[in-house]
């Protein structure tokens, strides 16, 4: 009986619903805000952010997770029975972007991407879908001066310090980003010789801490120790690793790429770790300005422009809450 009760109520719920929407249905907007790792604040930031530029706007923002291509489909599935007209996705593998776009065609749903480029079978970006994401390259670069400058304030030899390359080469701004520390560093110095790579099977914490492991052990005789990745939650997977071997803070230089929760809660321990720093990048202006983008383009019909690159600031255990503020985190 209560039952019963309960679903008439909700039956009127929905046909009351149902018809004021549909009076409303020529104007609202309603766009999708799809991410590849829901758990990692990066992400959750960057949908909040669009959330709220929603709540401000007047748009409707539904965020969901797509961890893996069967989840992305069914996800736009659901958009579309939802009434969306459109989706920000960062993908969880960029060699989905065709099978994407098509869906997103079959509906006459405007797709643009956020982070992660999607990749054609001709392995280029794909250019018709607007995208909006790291600098990978430059970010990188900051990364390998920012690694080289702490080894000098710290009186390293260079002869005398290993890198942990923590790679991901399926995906493409990992893989600028890590060229980017590496060319850097090789220019300030570090020896090639002395750089180890650990390939992770993901873009997270422990994917990091599972490549990274296997490499100080085998590399024992340096005492000190640069890590760097794609991400700042692969350079604490590592940072983590090189605890476990027996490193001290002192011997190891880490640094990220991000400037998350995952950074802030590291900055705020009460002795520092190996993880000196990370480049910070907006992940709420990440959020805000690819949802507006596509807000535009629906309501305007205007399309956003092929590709936006961000930049990063550098921000450490000294600095961060000043940059955390700047950056509107
Ligand atoms: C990739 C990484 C994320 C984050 C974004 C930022 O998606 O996996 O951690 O760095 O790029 O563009």
């Amino acid at each position: 009986m209560i039952r019963f009760i309960t679903t008439s109520f909700l039956t009127l719920g929905i046909s009351l619903g149902a018809g004021l929407s549909a009076a409303q249905a020529q104007d609202d907007v309603k766009i999708g805000f799809i991410v590849k790792k829901p758990e990692q604040a990066w992400f959750i930031n960057e949908q909040k952010a669009a959330s709220q530029l929603g709540e401000e706007k007047g748009f409707s923002v539904v965020r969901l997770a797509g961890e893996d291509g069967q989840q992305v489909l069914s996800a736009i599935d659901n958009l579309h029975s939802q009434g969306a007209q459109g989706f920000v996705i960062c993908p969880p593998d960029v060699r989905l972007g065709p099978a994407i776009v098509n869906r997103a065609e079959r509906y006459g749903m405007k797709v643009v991407t956020v982070d992660d480029r999607f990749v054609g079978s001709d392995g280029e970006p794909i250019a018709s879908v607007p995208h909006l994401g790291m600098s990978g390259y430059k970010i990188g670069q900051q990364v390998g001066e920012a690694i080289a400058a702490e080894m000098k304030a710290r009186g390293w030899d260079p002869e005398t310090v290993a890198a942990l390359r923590i790679s991901n080469y399926e995906l493409p701004t990992a893989k600028e980003r890590t060229d980017g520390a590496t060319q850097a560093l090789l220019a300030s110095g570090f020896v090639e010789g002395n750089i180890y790579d650990a390939p992770q099977q993901n873009t997270d914490t422990s994917s990091a801490f599972a490549a990274a492991s296997p490499i100080f052990s085998k590399h024992g005789d340096f005492d000190h120790w640069v890590i760097y990745a794609l991400n700042e939650e692969s350079v604490l997977g590592g940072v983590r690793a090189s605890e476990q071997y027996g490193l001290s803070p002192d011997q190891v230089i880490g640094v990220g790429i991000n400037g998350s929760g995952a950074a802030f809660a590291e900055f705020s321990r009460q002795k520092p770790t190996g993880f000196y720093g990370t480049m910070a990048v907006s992940s709420t202006m990440h959020g805000r300005q690819t949802a507006d983008n596509l807000y535009t383009w629906i309501k305007e019909g205007e399309k956003p422009r092929d590709n936006t690159e961000t930049t990063g600031t550098l921000m450490t255990r000294d600095n961060w809450e000043q940059v955390r503020a700047d950056l509107g985190l």
